[in-house]
């Protein structure tokens, strides 16, 4: 990996994130790899999205999901990369550091067994999935 990373050109948004990471490699002594700090820019800015929207009322979002006054905040980002190339340490990161409380990390592969053990249950109901959806919402959030 080699060491291009240029602190001038990481915006004041990725700063936190971007701190963070610079003490997990001094602390691991890792070196730094531009592409994670590409991917640590989007997920800052998914960072500051989810924080802006978990301070905003119930009330409120119910009014913007009504009248669509402002443009959907950003609640997730797919990220892939080869085997071993960082994404977990990554993932930590932005789990430790992300500022809300109401937060719970949980495997892909174990989601899904959970939704597909859900569907089960649920059977020949319509929209199961919307039933989930809500019944998750409850629990995880
Ligand atoms: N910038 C880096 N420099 C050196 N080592 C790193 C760096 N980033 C991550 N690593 C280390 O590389 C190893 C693999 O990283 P990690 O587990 O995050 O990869 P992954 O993409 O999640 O892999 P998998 O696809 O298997 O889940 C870990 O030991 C991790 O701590
Ligand atoms: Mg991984």
């Amino acid at each position: 990996m080699t060491n291009t990373l240029n602190p001038l050109k990481i915006t004041n948004q990725t700063m936190t994130l971007f701190t963070a990471y610079r003490s997990a490699l001094e602390e691991f002594d890792y070196q730094e790899d531009p592409l994670q700090v590409e991917i640590l820019g989007k997920l800052q800015i998914l960072a500051d999205s989810l924080t802006k929207t978990a301070k905003v009322s119930l009330v409120k979002k119910a009014l913007r999901a009504l009248y669509q006054t402002k443009k959907r905040p950003k609640k997730g980002l797919y990220i892939w990369g080869e085997v071993g190339r960082g994404k977990t340490f990554l993932m930590d990161l932005f789990y430790e550091e992300l500022s809300i409380t109401r937060k719970k990390r949980q495997h892909f592969h174990r989601f899904m067994h959970d939704v597909h053990a859900r569907l089960k249950i649920l059977g020949n109901t319509s929209d199961p999935l919307i039933t989930i959806l809500m019944t998750l919402r409850k629990i995880l959030i």
